[in-house]
């Protein structure tokens, strides 16, 4: 009998894979031989001697201490790709978010209830202030190449954007399924210098954090936007509000709640939300379960 801690809920598609009269899956369990876990903070976590595995229902895996898992002999599994459809359609969203101030209109126009017959023309006088520019045409960059920076840069293309990529940590010709029509960037300066979009989707370590500071803001083109789906801590806040103030950044998105953030009017925060569809859930806790599955009767070892 195996025994697995849940300490997120974790989608039932998933739960399913492992059998009862095997395993004892609950939330509450003191010793457990595996965890099923989705954001929650383990850091600080102490671990049970039983612990053998930890799989994570997500594809960053900043909330685990690896390199404590590392030391112990835990082995840590993480999602990747499984919930890769769902965020970039949200980063797709966010480009025409973060252009065309829809949600700062749509708050707008509710406050206009009450104004009965007058609602008409205030929406003609005041409509101008939500202008913004299409993004057909404009020039996106897409920093990471793994299974969500391919699939953004690709659908960036259909929809007319000129796409180029960069990829700190592996060649672009080794991006699997990139698009021939994606131009490879010389060099991640020559990327963020020549756009009018950015988006971050690199995994937060050590070597990433902090990545786009002020020496990048100072490169940036006037009224670039900057989308992050990867994890706060890439981006230098103070820095990023020294570049919303002079002008060099029009817009900020987010999905990655921080309080200096809120408040701001150039800035969407968004609570998280890049992977929560059903089917992303179901996709990230099927494949979890089954790396779970897999090692605890097998012993084999496969992230994917
Ligand atoms: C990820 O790392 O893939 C996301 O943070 C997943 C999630 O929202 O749980």
């Amino acid at each position: 009998m195996y025994t697995i801690q849940t300490l997120n809920k974790i989608s039932l598609k998933g739960l399913e894979l492992f059998p009862r009269d095997n395993y004892e899956i609950a939330t509450e369990i003191s010793n457990p031989d595996a965890v099923l876990v989705r954001s929650y903070n383990m850091l600080e976590m102490d671990f049970s001697k039983n612990l053998k595995a930890i799989a994570r229902a997500g594809a960053g895996v900043n909330n685990i201490p690896v390199d404590k898992c590392t030391e112990k002999g835990i082995v840590v599994f993480n999602t990747p790709g499984a919930n890769a459809n769902a965020v970039k359609e949200l980063v797709l969203a966010s480009l025409f978010l973060s252009s065309r101030k829809v949600y700062k209109g749509i708050s707008w126009a509710q406050s206009l209830k009450g104004k009965g017959d007058e609602v008409a023309q205030l929406v003609e006088k005041g409509k101008s202030q939500f202008a913004g520019p299409e993004i057909k045409g404009k020039k996106l960059g897409v920093i990471g190449l793994g299974a969500i920076g391919v699939m953004v840069a690709n659908d960036a293309v259909s929809l007319g954007m000129e796409v180029i990529g960069y990829d700190p940590f592996i060649s672009i010709d080794s991006a699997w399924e990139l698009s021939s029509s994606v131009e490879k960037a010389m060099s991640l300066d020559h990327l963020i210098s020549t756009c009018d979009y950015i988006t971050i989707h690199v995994p937060y370590s050590s070597k990433t954090s902090g990545m786009i500071n002020k020496d990048k803001f100072d490169m940036m083109k006037k009224g670039v936007r900057l989308l992050n789906f990867a994890r706060g801590g890439l981006v230098v806040n103070k820095d990023l509000l020294e570049a919303i103030d002079n002008g060099t950044v029009a817009c900020y998105v987010t999905d990655f709640p921080e309080d200096e953030l809120l408040g701001n009017d150039n800035i969407i925060t968004l609570p998280h939300l890049g992977a929560s569809t059903p089917e992303s859930e179901e996709n990230c806790a099927v494949m979890a379960a089954s790396q779970l599955r897999d090692f605890l009767e097998f012993g084999n070892i496969k992230n994917s």
